[in-house]
């Protein structure tokens, strides 16, 4: 590559963490070099597959007839949950509630039944829906009214989160009031849709690329579906072209398929879903529907909340009991609640089962927290932003610190981000020119908010909170990394390649980043929970620990000198007065017969939690934030823009300032995609008809907001001994985007003089706003 395009060298040549070096593979991803699963070369004799779906959302089925898919020229097999050689079952969490293929009922319009096997996947495809099948209709529901009206099952056991005595103390409130917020769902959207290829080997082994958050657990549903031990699957995944949490689970069925036909017909097997295939067979976020009671007094104080949380799971468990625990966990947002009741309910719905998203259910508590608190400020004719300081955490001591699930919150830095951000975003001043604007104009109509972040960082499964590293330094200096986390563009590898050149002190071109693989490090946890770079980080970091200590151990007897006169330092290594470059250095080792590699371990410390007795301590620490946004609203089409966000966010001692303010403007877009313009819709049949990017609307580059501040909290640490006292950024950052729900209410609110709390729920997409203008001409 032309050296003279790179950018500034010190964005490269530094070994150091906490440098904002370039993603590793920045620029493969814009000049298309980065190599995703479908730009592999192909084995010889690969066959393609693909889905035959259900057409119907609850049905038994009476009879299949697949006779034209098998006659099809070009089909190899036609497969069904009957040909599968351990158990038909994909679920994540040995619930058995998940076919791998649907055999005596379907439970959602594009279940999976069959697969189809062909020469070229457009045969496969074409193939696939000549089946004829026919079924018995079973009533059916897609969404929360329809489960809350049919008294739908609850696809797991709910949980209770309480504290003092919620209903006696709303009884003793000065105020209370009630209300319901709708949250929307959201679809991923990753730029490569799902895909895994399938390699036979000897005996029962296979091969999979798979593009998957979580190797070892395709590497488990495979063994589970083929009836072998894991020791026979081989997963590897080198990244992803975007998860977000859609392929913490749903990749299972893809590689399960594959692995199946690649094992039954001995050759390769690619299976790679259609865009409109990915959208209608894979989960999404789940929507929320919150009943809430709030009691609190004439200043705004919080005495009392009472809530339910609603969620429309699908068809199967898979990942809502941790998505709906993780929405109690953050029904707190960055509030006090003296007195606090609140229950999930996950809900069976006739749909694609939903699954994890950036922030796992939390964004959507943390809405409904936001929501009660413009209620109280438009039920006292207050700022919101008032009320929001008036109900932070206390500092320690204050007796305002325990959180809904007993945790204490420690570090609170929450105020001083919030006012540093006021300053800087010139809220007050701002907003009061705003209130003016909207005295005097009739149909544009402005708002803003200044909302906060408040994120719970580890896995609330304990087990989960633990990695592994496997590094090897080689003859010639040059470093071998593998960690058990996968990279999604977030930059994962670069951090942990930064922690390893900074550990050894040599250059991050001398860290080569290799694909995350099964066969290497076992039994990792999905990368997930925003804890990549916290875990593996710091697997990565023990692992060069250990060499390191070899290596201090092996110079301090070969020259003669303490051990704390061998110093690494950059790309060499000076031992009492002498100085070697770091490869010769590693050759004497190697000629000594130092052991050069090394498994390194983490678990995260502290944390434990009882989900029966809804206490512990589920928590590492929190990532925290602030976001003001400034919208403005046509009120005769609904239609808006946002005019300028500031954003101040913490992520501890930044592992790469770089990278980390790309995910907090990527996350903060998002969450605005979710909030704003995404909106997924079913039909009466059950059919999800925003299946496309034709009828979803993700957020374009030209909806970001047009004057767009983001900033780290430079100043800040992490308390805990986390990897360079850095904080996880990958999801906490999706939250600022409830800035631009709450302005756009604002400016809603301002048609009824903001006499009255405008409950704009979400996505609050054009039609929605001007529904809100409307109902506020009315009040
Ligand atoms: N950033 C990019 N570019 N692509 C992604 O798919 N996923 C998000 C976040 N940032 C994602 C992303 C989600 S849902 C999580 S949990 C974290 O990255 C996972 O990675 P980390 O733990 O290494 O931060
Ligand atoms: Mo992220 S939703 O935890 O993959």
């Amino acid at each position: 590559m032309d050296k003279s395009t790179l950018p500034d060298p010190k964005f490269i040549i530094s070994g150091a963490m906490h440098g904002s070096l370039r993603h590793d593979s920045a620029h493969k991803h814009v000049t298309g070099t980065a190599d995703y699963i479908d730009d592999l070369p192909e084995p010889a004799d690969l066959l393609h597959g693909a889905l035959g779906l259900s057409d119907r959302a609850h049905a038994e089925i009476i009879s299949m007839d697949l006779s034209e898919v098998k006659a099809t020229p070009g089909v190899i097999w036609v497969f069904t949950g009957k040909d599968v050689p351990g158990v038909n079952d994909v679920s994540s969490n040995g619930s058995h509630d998940e076919p791998l293929l649907a055999e005596h009922k379907v439970e959602f319009h594009n279940q999976p039944i069959f697969a189809v096997i062909a020469e070229t996947r457009e045969i496969a495809r074409r193939a696939a829906r000549k089946a004829k099948i026919e079924y018995r209709d079973l009533p059916h529901w897609s969404d929360i009214d329809g489960a809350l009206e049919n008294g739908s099952p609850l696809v797991i056991t709910p949980m209770t989160l309480q504290r003092g005595d919620a209903k006696g103390e709303m009884e003793n409130a000065p105020r209370r009031l009630k209300g319901l917020m709708r949250i929307g769902g959201q679809e991923h959207f990753y730029l490569e849709s799902h895909i895994a290829v399938a390699i036979p080997g000897e005996d029962d082994e296979v091969a999979i690329w798979s593009s998957t958050q979580h190797p070892s657990e395709i590497q488990h549903i495979v063994g589970h579906v083929l009836d072998i031990a894991s020791n026979a699957v081989t997963v590897n995944v080198r990244r992803m072209g975007g998860g977000f949490g859609g392929k913490e689970t749903q990749g299972n069925q893809f590689a399960a398929l594959a692995a199946i036909a690649a094992k039954t017909l001995k050759r390769a097997i690619k299976f790679r879903p259609d865009r409109d295939e990915d959208m209608a067979a894979t989960g999404k976020r789940h929507d929320f529907l919150v009943d809430y009671e709030i009691g609190f007094d004439d200043e705004g104080r919080i005495h009392a909340v009472d809530a339910t949380y609603a969620a429309r799971c699908g068809f199967s468990s898979d990942l809502s009991g941790p998505v709906t625990d993780r929405a109690l966990f953050h029904a707190d947002s960055s509030y006090f609640y003296p007195h606090v009741h609140l229950t999930s309910k996950p809900l069976k719905t006739h749909t694609v089962s939903n699954t994890a998203f950036r922030g796992f259910g939390g964004p959507q508590g943390m809405l409904g927290a936001e929501r009660f608190i413009e209620e109280i400020a438009y039920a006292l004719g207050k700022d919101p932003l008032d009320v929001r300081k008036l109900n932070f955490y206390g500092q320690p001591g204050s007796g305002r610190t325990l959180t809904p699930y007993h945790q204490e919150v420690e570090d609170s830095i929450l105020e001083r981000i919030v006012s540093e951000l006021e300053e800087s975003a010139e809220y007050q001043a701002r907003r009061n020119a705003i209130i003016a604007f909207n005295r005097d104009s009739r149909y544009i109509r402005k708002g803003i908010a200044l909302t906060p972040v408040k994120f719970g960082i580890s896995f609330t499964m304990t087990a989960f909170n633990q990695a592994g590293a496997l590094v090897h330094v080689y003859q010639d200096g040059s470093i071998h990394l593998n960690h058990g986390g996968t990279e999604m563009g977030q930059g994962l590898y670069t951090k942990v390649a930064q922690v390893l050149a900074d550990s050894f002190q040599v250059d991050i071109e001398h860290v080569k980043i290799t694909a995350t693989t099964t066969g290497k490090v076992p039994n990792t946890s999905a990368t997930a929970a925003s804890s990549g770079s916290d875990l593996n980080g710091m697997a990565a970091y023990d692992a060069a620990r250990q060499i390191k200590e070899r290596l201090v151990a092996f110079a301090a007897e070969k020259w003669g000198v303490p051990p704390t006169d061998v110093v690494f330092l950059p790309n060499r290594v000076r031992v009492g007065d002498k100085e070697f470059p770091f490869p010769d250095f590693i050759k004497q080792a190697y000629l000594a017969r130092v052991q050069l590699s090394a498994a390194g371990f983490y678990k995260t410390p502290k944390i434990h939690w009882d989900r029966a007795a809804g206490r512990g301590t589920p928590f590492y620490y929190y990532s925290y934030g602030a976001a003001c946004s400034e919208v403005s609203i046509d009120t005769l089409t609904g239609e808006y823009l946002v005019e300028r966000t500031d954003i101040l966010h913490d992520v501890g001692r930044s592992l790469n300032p770089a990278i980390d303010i790309g995910q907090v403007e990527g996350a903060f877009i998002q969450g605005m995609g979710w909030l704003t313009t995404e909106e997924l819709w079913w039909d009466d049949k059950g059919r999800l008809r925003t299946h496309a990017p034709s009828t979803y609307k993700i957020p374009l580059a030209s909806d970001r907001p047009k004057i767009f501040n983001v900033r780290l909290a430079e100043w800040s640490e992490n308390t805990e001994h986390t990897i360079g006292r850095s904080k996880a950024v990958g999801e906490p950052p999706l939250m600022l985007a409830i800035s631009v729900l709450e302005a756009l209410s604002m400016a809603v609110a301002s048609v009824a003089n903001y006499k009255v709390c405008p409950q704009l729920d979400s996505p609050a997409t054009p039609e929605r706003v001007l529904m809100a203008v409307e109902r506020m001409k009315k009040a």
